[in-house]
């Protein structure tokens, strides 16, 4: 099942430039499975036609508030809707919705809605620094909106770099799917997951690591983040994007991940350690570059320090600790040893060997092996599909120890 299948979602816009960013909004949505319902000002109508935004999600564009024959549409339209979306909202809108006018279809829905409702300003960064303006946005807020913060970058046209550009489509949409998300079992509980490889140094240039790619951790942080978790993702170089929403730290060592992982975990509710932290380093790291020149470099190597191991003693009484087990041989074995010896409540563990499964790939075949013997062996599947099973079983235990 797609994240938006089944929901309605209307998708006001409203007349900034950013509009044309909108009409990819529309399609991510449509894509996700939503049925879209766009609302457009009048003004927005001066800058991206009724027509495009028909084309690609499938639906007419809502008539104007009084349209012939339309007399209630505001009405319906809201009723029937499952969130509503205002991308971009202009310092205009954002004044007319916070005096509650419903002089337009879409300030009128606002009114008439009881849906959650997402709003992502947009505008030049001197309007969106008067105090009026934020005076509005702040009234949204303590109504119930989620008003989302400007991106700074790039302004229209020769209007230099500042904050009031449209956050990114892509943005929207994470928001409005945990918006949607009816599992909000973890809102105010406090989840660490690490993901990605770590580098330990050799010399100035060169390092050891592995093949991580960091996508589970990825799709860890944004389910937990989705369901109303406070995340904090500590990671290392990463393949995938950062998720949105998520509190994150960037490490390079495995000493520095520990570091992160420690100063979190005394109020943390739950750990998830997807990461794949390098467990070997130099003995020596070398101030200078190694040549080439002269005899093949001998490197003495050390273990670097166990992350889950050394912070055990900072647990809160309570948290659910998960932890993965990357194997080559007698998966199940090794894995319940790990979990015995971190102390772990869960262990993930992958056949490294297997196609489709392990780094690098976006789908995963994983066995769940809990500390009370439970045993849960889920098909092969996508990452993202496998963090929602994972979550569930850290959900679960949460449930039992709270
Ligand atoms: N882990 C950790 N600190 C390390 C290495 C690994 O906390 N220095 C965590 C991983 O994030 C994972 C679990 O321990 O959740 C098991 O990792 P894995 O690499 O499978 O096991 P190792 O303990 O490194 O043992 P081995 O490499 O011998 O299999």
């Amino acid at each position: 099942m797609r994240p938006f299948d089944r929901r309605r979602v209307i998708l006001g816009v409203t007349g900034g430039i950013a509009c044309y960013k909108s009409v990819t909004l529309a399609r991510l949505l449509t894509q996700a499975g939503a049925a879209v319902d766009v609302i457009l000002s009048r003004a927005a109508r001066e800058f991206v036609g009724a027509i495009t935004f028909e084309a690609v999600t499938g639906r007419p564009v809502a008539p104007e508030i009084l349209a012939p024959g339309h007399a209630l549409a505001h009405i319906r339209l809201a009723r029937e809707t499952d969130l509503v979306i205002v991308a971009p909202a202009t310092a205009d809108l954002l004044a007319r919705a916070a005096q509650g006018r419903a002089d337009d279809q879409l300030t009128a829905v606002l009114l008439a809605t009881r849906a959650p409702v997402l709003v992502a300003p947009a505008m030049n960064d001197g309007m969106w620094s008067h105090v009026l303006v934020l005076q509005n946005a702040q009234v949204l807020r303590a109504i119930g909106h989620t008003v989302l913060d400007p991106d700074t970058g790039p302004l229209a046209f020769g209007e230099g770099i500042g904050p009031g550009r449209m956050p990114e489509p892509e943005t929207i949409l994470a928001h409005a799917s945990r918006l949607l998300e009816t599992s909000t079992v973890l809102a105010g509980r406090k989840v660490i997951v690490t993901a990605g490889p770590t580098r330990e140094a050799l010399d100035p240039v060169r390092f050891i690591s592995n093949h991580s790619s960091g996508r589970m951790g990825v799709a860890l942080a944004a389910a937990a983040w989705r369901r109303g978790a406070d995340v904090t993702l500590v990671h290392g170089p990463l393949e995938v994007p950062l998720p949105v929403g998520v509190g994150c730290v960037r490490v390079h060592s495995t000493a520095e991940m520990r570091e992160a992982v420690a100063a979190a975990l005394p109020t943390a509710d739950a750990l998830i350690m997807a990461a794949a932290p390098a467990d070997f380093g130099a003995a020596t790291v070398s101030a200078q570059k190694l040549k080439k020149s002269g005899a093949t470099p001998v490197i003495a190597l050390e273990h670097t320090v166990d992350i889950l191991e050394s912070t055990r003693a900072l647990r809160r009484p309570g948290a659910v600790i998960m932890g993965f087990a990357l194997e080559t041989t007698n998966i199940e074995a090794h894995a319940r040893e790990k979990m015995q010896r971190k102390g772990l409540d869960f262990i993930v563990a992958n056949d490294a060997t297997e196609d489709g499964a392990g780094f690098g790939v976006d789908t995963n075949r994983v066995v769940i092996l809990d500390a009370r013997g439970g045993r849960d062996t889920p098909p092969l599947m996508p990452k993202t599909q496998l963090a929602e099973v994972l979550l569930d079983h850290v959900i679960a235990a949460l449930g039992t120890a709270s």
